[in-house]
């Protein structure tokens, strides 16, 4: 929780800082220094140090305070920088059905609403028409946290009890798309965590992540429904418990309303009690062995780093391009940034992604085989209730451990140890959920 009085402090001591560096308007507080993409191209890899992460004081929204949302069109004239390159990800509008890209998800997720619609990622202008599109059935208000600033608000006014509402109740209520005030409330420029279980989840470590992880963190991110509030809740608390064993852990600790292990849905043919990974791009960026993550010996970079980067103006302001993009689309930041030390990035991700579909596109057929002959088992009934038991845990395990690299929106390149990792997992309780069906 951070006391509003400390926190007008730090800003005016920031304000006075940055004025005096002559950054005022460039930087957004809390923010860590990164190699920038406008950084002179003689700077050589070596004096890119990695950045400092202590002394910044990451700033949340007040909860209680009546705010009203600011609409991002709203802020055109005033940046009209930030606004025309936030209007270009309209341009990002490639959808993919995962399930004919992808069919055996209609196995994996069976019995749940991605097994029918699951379209990929397109640009954040798009968010609320995805939203209504989608072929998933939709029951409560919660459905709206990541997808409209109008909600992000409502919480902060109103409580937890928003995420119960009912959607089509809230649905009357939603003014702004994805907003300018997600990330910067209603002082663009300056960076807040406007959605609080964030910050409740980072916990202490608030002020160890850099605030560009932060903004993007809220909603890309792993989260769940909480069972008795709706809410929306992570699975951790604190950074030393942000990885995907600890997650399952805890997520195997904890009952839903009847008292039966925490579900997100249950296969009705096996009776395994499955889990849906979501996005976790901040958990696996800033997971262990992460390449640029936290704690590298590399050099650090923040979402925005690779996401946004910085982008000269026709007038020659330098500004944070508000298009978020893949890296490998920005030829400004590969060159000014990227290219010191990668010579070709785009190869680079290329072939690790295409290692990456081959394992992940393997195990899920294994996964598919498992639950194949797990439900011819429950039908002839030749396993023990303890067995039987023990098979379904095993093979919710694995779904999990798979389902946290399939679902993560990189491919495999934010972190490639930790992919390998998860794989690793998934395959050794494959291996452990077969050894009761071979018995
Ligand atoms: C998803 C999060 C996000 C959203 C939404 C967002 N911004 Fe930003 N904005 C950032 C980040 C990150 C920075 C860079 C801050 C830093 O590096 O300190 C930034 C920086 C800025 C700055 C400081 C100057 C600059 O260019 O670096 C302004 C002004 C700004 N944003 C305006 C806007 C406006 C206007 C909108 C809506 C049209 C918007 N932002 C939407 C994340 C966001
Ligand atoms: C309020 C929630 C929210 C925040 C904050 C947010 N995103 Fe997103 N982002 C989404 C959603 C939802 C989508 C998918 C949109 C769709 O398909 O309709 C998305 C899509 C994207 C995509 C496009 C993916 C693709 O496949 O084309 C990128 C890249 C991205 N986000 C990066 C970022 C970065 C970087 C930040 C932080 C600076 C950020 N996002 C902050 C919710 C958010
Ligand atoms: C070191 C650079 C780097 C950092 C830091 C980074 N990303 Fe990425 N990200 C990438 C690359 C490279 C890809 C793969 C792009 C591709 O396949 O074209 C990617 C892919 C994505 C995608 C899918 C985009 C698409 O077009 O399909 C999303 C969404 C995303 N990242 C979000 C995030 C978020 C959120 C964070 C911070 C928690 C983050 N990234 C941090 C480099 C980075
Ligand atoms: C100071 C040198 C340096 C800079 C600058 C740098 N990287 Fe890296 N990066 C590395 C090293 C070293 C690794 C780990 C070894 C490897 O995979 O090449 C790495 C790994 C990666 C990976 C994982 C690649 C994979 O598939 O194995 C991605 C993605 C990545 N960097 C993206 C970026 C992006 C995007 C930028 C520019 C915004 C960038 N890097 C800037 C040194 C750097």
């Amino acid at each position: 929780m951070i006391n509003r009085k400390l926190d007008t402090i730090f800003r005016i001591l920031l304000i006075v800082c940055a004025a005096a560096l002559g950054l005022l308007g460039l930087r957004g507080k809390g923010e860590t220094p990164a190699p920038s993409a406008d950084a002179g191209k003689e700077e050589t890899p070596a004096e890119t140090a990695p950045s400092e992460t202590a002394a910044v004081h990451n700033l949340v929204a007040e909860t209680g305070t009546g705010i009203q949302v600011t609409k991002a069109a709203d802020w055109e004239t005033k940046y009209p920088n930030q606004y025309e390159t936030y209007m270009l990800n309209t341009e990002n509008d490639e959808v993919v059905e995962y399930t004919e890209e992808h069919p055996y998800i209609k196995t994996l997720y069976d019995g749940y609403g991605f097994a029918i619609s699951y379209g990929s990622a397109r640009g954040h202008n798009y968010v609320i028409d995805d939203l209504y599109a989608t072929g998933r059935p939709h029951k409560l208000a919660n459905c709206f946290t990541c997808k409209t600033s109008s909600f992000t608000a409502a919480v902060l006014n109103d409580g937890d009890s928003t995420y119960a509402m009912a959607f089509d109740d809230f649905k009357n209520q939603v003014t702004d798309d994805f907003g300018c005030f997600h990330c910067h409330q209603n002082e663009p420029g300056v960076l807040y965590v406007t959605h609080r279980y964030l910050a409740d989840a980072v916990a202490d470590d608030l002020d160890s992540v850099p605030a560009a992880d932060l903004s993007c963190g809220q909603c890309h991110s792993e989260y769940y429904f909480d069972p008795a509030t709706k809410a929306t809740t992570f699975g951790y608390v604190g950074l030393a418990a942000m990885n995907p064993d600890d997650m399952l852990a805890y997520e195997n600790s904890i009952t839903d309303g009847e008292g039966k292990m925490f579900a997100d849905w249950t296969d009705e043919t096996t009776g395994v009690r499955k889990l849906k990974v979501q996005h976790p791009e901040f958990e696996t960026v800033l997971g262990e062995g992460s390449p640029h993550g936290l704690s590298t010996s590399i050099v650090t970079l923040t979402c925005a780093d690779c996401h946004m980067g910085q982008t000269k103006a026709e007038d020659g302001t330098v500004f944070t391009n508000h298009n978020w993009t893949s890296p490998l689309d920005n030829k400004e930041l590969l060159e000014n940034n990227c290219s010191k030390c990668h010579k070709d990035l785009a190869a680079q991700v290329a072939e690790d992604q295409e290692k990456y579909w081959e394992r992940t596109d393997a195990i899920a057929e294994k996964l598919v085989k498992l639950d194949e002959d797990l439900s011819a088992a429950v039908t002839a009934g030749t396993l023990s209730e303890e067995d039987l038991e023990s098979c379904r845990l095993a093979s919710r395990n694995a779904q999990w451990y798979w389902d946290f690299v399939f679902v993560e929106n990189s491919n495999g390149v934010h972190n490639p140890s930790l992919t390998q990792h998860c794989l690793d997992q998934a395959e050794k309780y494959l291996e452990d959920a077969n050894s009761y069906l071979k018995a």
